[in-house]
């Protein structure tokens, strides 16, 4: 027969000893567990005489409750000791500073381009996107630069190592113009589209960065000329700049993918240190356009019996410089952030031409 007493001191011990609730939950098991101490007394009670169980039961029974009671008391304990230390630990200290206020902002760039977008969506330009890395033909071959012409040095192009099996050397493409290749080439006339996006020159001082942003537009339709090309950009850049009108002028140029090119040129004033545009005598070079070359249009299908167009590029970061006056481009492209902290926008004021651009 197990001596009660002693069986009831130990557990009372280890009970006392226990430092965490999962000691004390072992003691539970090993006493009143399916196989514990206390349970195989009250099971072996079934095997007792009527009179053993009258005397042996209500011992048995008082010793489960006591170590029972003591178990809860001592769990009740412990759980509290363990909430005090938790409470304590994730103390959260009011007294502390806040976090200073996070310094992102939408880049000049990425403004200017919404902005630009917005202003061309209105006037019923779609948005076109091409790859960064382009092959020779879209670049410059479908675009009428003639094979070894010196125009294809002019743009420092950034060359990939030639492809092993064919020999073809991909290019990072050096301006937007090849996303009216691949327009055309994808799209039945009329077309009207814009394609903002990366570009890629090996040059490098305050005005060129060796990635910059350009945004590309294209119209094609029948009997589509120059006023319509001169119309569209006057209009673009007097709202683009908050102005009324712009007084504007198309100096001749050359581009191999337009025939007439021209480039547009805003009249400005730069003479207190400020560019002042619509005043004084100097000319601001803003873009480069013309009416689309026929063998642009056939080297993508389209008849140029059929349907004209004009095309225009220009450079995204340069109209962001001119506009919000930031001085040096290099900057725009070394991630600082106090940089951005400076000439970043809010996020919460995308651009669109109901509401005003800036
Ligand atoms: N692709 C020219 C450049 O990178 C810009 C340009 C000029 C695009 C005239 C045009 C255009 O579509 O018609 O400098």
């Amino acid at each position: 027969m197990t001596d009660l007493a002693a069986l009831e001191l130990d557990l009372i011990n280890a009970i006392g000893a226990a430092t965490t609730v999962a000691e004390v939950e072992a003691v539970r098991v090993a006493a009143l567990g399916k196989t514990g101490a206390i349970s195989g007394l009250l099971k072996g009670m079934g095997a007792m005489s009527p009179d053993e169980r009258r005397e042996q039961g209500p011992v048995i029974n008082g010793l489960r409750d006591r170590v029972t009671s003591a178990i809860a008391e001592k769990k009740a304990g412990l759980e509290a000791a363990e909430l005090d230390a938790r409470l304590q630990a994730e103390r959260i200290d009011l007294s502390l500073p806040a976090r200073p206020r996070r310094k992102g902002g939408v880049h000049p760039t990425m403004q200017v381009m919404d902005e630009m977008i917005a202003l061309f969506a209105e006037m019923g330009f779609a948005v076109a996107e091409g790859p960064d890395i382009e092959d020779d033909f879209h670049n410059f071959t479908a675009l009428n630069f003639p094979p070894k012409h010196p125009a294809r040095e002019t743009h420092d192009t950034f060359f990939l190592r030639p492809d092993p099996e064919t020999g073809e050397r991909k290019v990072l493409r050096t301006h937007t113009s090849p996303v009216q290749v691949r327009t055309m080439m994808s799209q039945e006339p009329p077309i009207r589209i814009v394609a903002p996006g990366r570009t890629f020159r090996k040059d490098s001082d305050a005005t060129h960065t060796p990635m910059f942003h350009q945004i590309e537009g294209l119209v094609i339709g029948r009997d589509i000329h120059m006023g319509h090309l001169k119309t569209t950009l006057e209009t673009f850049v007097a709202r683009f700049f908050e102005l009324d009108g712009v007084d504007a002028r198309f100096r001749p140029h050359h581009f191999p993918f337009t025939e007439p090119s021209a480039e547009m040129d805003i009249r400005c004033d730069r003479s207190g240190g400020k560019l002042v545009l619509n005043e004084g005598t100097d000319w601001l070079e803003i873009l480069g356009c013309g009416m689309v070359h026929p063998n642009v249009l056939k080297s993508c299908g389209i008849d140029p019996d059929q349907w004209q167009g004009f095309a225009f590029g220009m450079g995204v970061d340069r109209m962001a410089m001119l506009k919000y006056g930031v001085p040096d481009l290099r900057p725009m492209f070394e991630a600082d952030v106090r940089w951005l902290a400076h000439y970043g926008f809010s996020a919460f004021a995308a651009p669109n031409p109901s509401s005003g651009l800036s």
